[in-house]
C-alpha cells in the first residue's frame, strides 16, 4: 500500500511538471494533458510491477483469459481513441474551396475583360481601316456599326446586404480568428484579447485597418504580443477586400461593455 501512494505521488510530481513546462512553452492544452496522462500510465507500470502475479493458467481456461484480456484491450483502445475529435478532409477542404472560389471568379473575370478589351481594339482598327478605304476611293459604304459586346456573364453578383453580416461571420471561422480572440466566450487560448466590446473602442474602417496592418493598433496590456507580432498580418493577402469589410462590420456591431476588451491604443 505505501508503495502505490510513493509511485502515485512521484507520479503526480512528474505529471503536474511536465504540465508546467509544457504550458510555459504554449503547448496547446490537449497535449497538455496528453503528457499529464502519459506521466500517470508510467506510475501505473510500476505500480504494476509491483502486483503479485498472477497463477500460472493451463488449458482452455489459459486460451479464454488471453482472448478476453485481449478483446477488452482492444474495446478500450478503439472506443477511446473515437472520443477524441476526428480529423475530417471533407471539411478542410471545403475551407479552402472557400477562400479559393472569389479568387477563382476574379481571375476568370479579369480574362473575361482582357478579350473584351481585345475585340473592343480590334473593332476600332477595322473601322480605322474602312475610313482609310474610303478615303482611298474604295467606295464600299460603311456598314452599321458592330453589335456592342456582350458584358461577361461570369461577374459574381455582390452578397445581398442582409448576407453581409453572415459573411463576417463566417470569416471569422474561416480565418480562425478564434484560435486566438475569444469571442462571445468561445474560443480564445489566452493568445489575444476578447473582442465582444471592441465595437465600443473601434469603427468599421479602424478594424479593418488593424486586420490588414496589425501593426496599426496595439491592444494596451499586449505590448509583448503586438512587438512580436503575435496577430498573423496575411490577412491582406489571403482575405477579398470584402470579406475584410465584412468581418469588421460584424465585429464592430460588439459592444458587450461587461466583457474587458483591452483598449486599441493607435499607432499608425
Ligand atoms: C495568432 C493569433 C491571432 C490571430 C489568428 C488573430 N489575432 Fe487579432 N490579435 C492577436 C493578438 C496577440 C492581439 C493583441 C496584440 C495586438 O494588438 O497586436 C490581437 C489584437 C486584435 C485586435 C485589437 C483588439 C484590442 O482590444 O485592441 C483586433 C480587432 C483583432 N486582433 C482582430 C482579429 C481578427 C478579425 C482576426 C481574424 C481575421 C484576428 N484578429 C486573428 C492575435 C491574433
Amino acid at each position: 500500500m505505501w508503495n502505490v501512494i510513493k509511485k502515485l505521488s512521484i507520479g503526480l510530481v512528474v505529471g503536474i511538471a511536465l504540465v508546467g513546462i509544457s504550458r510555459a512553452l504554449e503547448f496547446p492544452s490537449v497535449f497538455q494533458m496528453m503528457f499529464f496522462g502519459q506521466a500517470m500510465f508510467g506510475a501505473a507500470v510500476f505500480m504494476l510491477l509491483d502486483a503479485p502475479s498472477v497463477r500460472t493458467m493451463s488449458g482452455a481456461k489459459s486460451v479464454i483469459s488471453i482472448v478476453v484480456f485481449y478483446v477488452v484491450l482492444c474495446t478500450v483502445f478503439v472506443s477511446g481513441a473515437s472520443m477524441w475529435p476526428q480529423f475530417d478532409p471533407e471539411d478542410e477542404k471545403g475551407k479552402i474551396a472557400k477562400i479559393l472560389k472569389p479568387k477563382l471568379a476574379a481571375t476568370e473575370q479579369g480574362k473575361a475583360e482582357e478579350l473584351i478589351a481585345r475585340v473592343k481594339a480590334l473593332d476600332e482598327q477595322v473601322k480605322a481601316l474602312e475610313v482609310r478605304l474610303m478615303s482611298l476611293g474604295g467606295g464600299r459604304a460603311v456598314k452599321e456599326p458592330a453589335p456592342p459586346v456582350a458584358e461577361s456573364p461570369i461577374v459574381p453578383k455582390a452578397a445581398a446586404a442582409g448576407d453581409f453580416m453572415k459573411l463576417g461571420e463566417e470569416q471569422w471561422q474561416l480565418q480562425e480568428c478564434y484560435n486566438c480572440h475569444k469571442l462571445k466566450g468561445e474560443g480564445g487560448k489566452k493568445r489575444g484579447p476578447e473582442l465582444d466590446n471592441i465595437g465600443s473602442y473601434l469603427t468599421v474602417d479602424e478594424i479593418k485597418q488593424k486586420i490588414m496592418d496589425p501593426k496599426s493598433f496595439m491592444a494596451e496590456g499586449f505590448e509583448k504580443d503586438w512587438e512580436k507580432g503575435k496577430m498573423p498580418d496575411k490577412f491582406k493577402d489571403v482575405m477579398e477586400p470584402n470579406d475584410i469589410t465584412a468581418i469588421a462590420t460584424w465585429l464592430s456591431t460588439f459592444k458587450n461593455t461587461s466583457v474587458n476588451t483591452p483598449k486599441p491604443i493607435k499607432k499608425k
